[in-house]
């Protein structure tokens, strides 16, 4: 079953909770947390601190994706913080098998991002030990940004290798997903979805999450 998850990156900061029980009540049980560090990507966010007040207050799953230089010194804090799955850049992390088992034997899952310009072929040798891979259908670092339909692509290469290699890694998208786009995204192989500026730009971010949500389910119904 395919799972939307809003980026609280879009979210009122000054609201945070009430933002986050909005969603909720929309049905979504994860959340996507963007963490930027001005280097690896053009902005800056937010840190550890943030993540253990969210965790205060939700029991969903909280999805925490790192734009950062140096994952290997900050996922640990992360996960201490309450992350319960955390995802590193294949651009950022120079031993990235070692990167990704850390962060398993801290108790979270570990997932893999890829930039638009980067292909599916070198996740090869990682789809056997990463819990997810990302694909990014916008160039990180901002939310309200175009889809880049290659990401499709992508995803059908990453579903195609799941089933011929009976792997069982999630497969989350990242990055201009609006109503438009959510089926053909499911219908390509996608379980996780993430939604931003679509979600919580929205007049009512509950019926939003809804009917995406429902959108998602519905294609699934036709995937063959
Ligand atoms: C972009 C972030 C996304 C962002 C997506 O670098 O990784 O998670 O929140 O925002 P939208 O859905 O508005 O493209
Ligand atoms: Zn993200």
């Amino acid at each position: 079953m395919p799972h939307l998850l809003p980026s609280i990156l879009s979210a009122d900061f000054a609201h945070l909770g009430e933002e986050i029980a909005r969603v909720e009540r929309g049905g979504a049980t994860m959340l996507h947390v963007d963490v930027m560090d001005g280097h690896f990507v053009p902005n800056l966010t937010l840190g550890p601190p943030v993540v253990e007040s969210i965790r205060k207050i939700t029991k969903s799953v909280l999805d925490v994706h790192l734009m950062i230089t140096d994952p290997d010194k900050y996922a640990p804090l992360f996960i201490e913080a309450g992350a319960d799955q955390v995802s590193v850049h294949y651009e950022a992390a120079t031993h990235l098998d070692r990167t990704v088992r850390n962060i398993q034997s801290l108790g979270a899952k570990a997932g893999v991002v890829i930039n638009p310009a980067t292909p599916v072929s070198v996740l090869e040798d990682i789809l056997d030990v990463a819990d997810y891979i990302l694909v990014m259908s916008v160039n990180p670092g901002f939310g309200g940004q175009k889809f880049i339909p290659n990401a499709l692509k992508k995803i059908q290469r990453l579903d195609r290798a799941r089933r011929e290699r009976g792997l069982d890694f999630k497969i989350e998208i990242d990055g201009g997903v609006n109503r438009q786009n959510v089926e053909s995204i499911v219908r390509a192989g996608c379980d996780w979805l993430v939604a931003g500026s679509t979600v919580f730009h929205s007049e009512d971010s509950t019926a939003t999450v809804r009917d995406l949500q429902r959108l998602a389910d519905g294609a699934l119904a036709v995937r063959v």
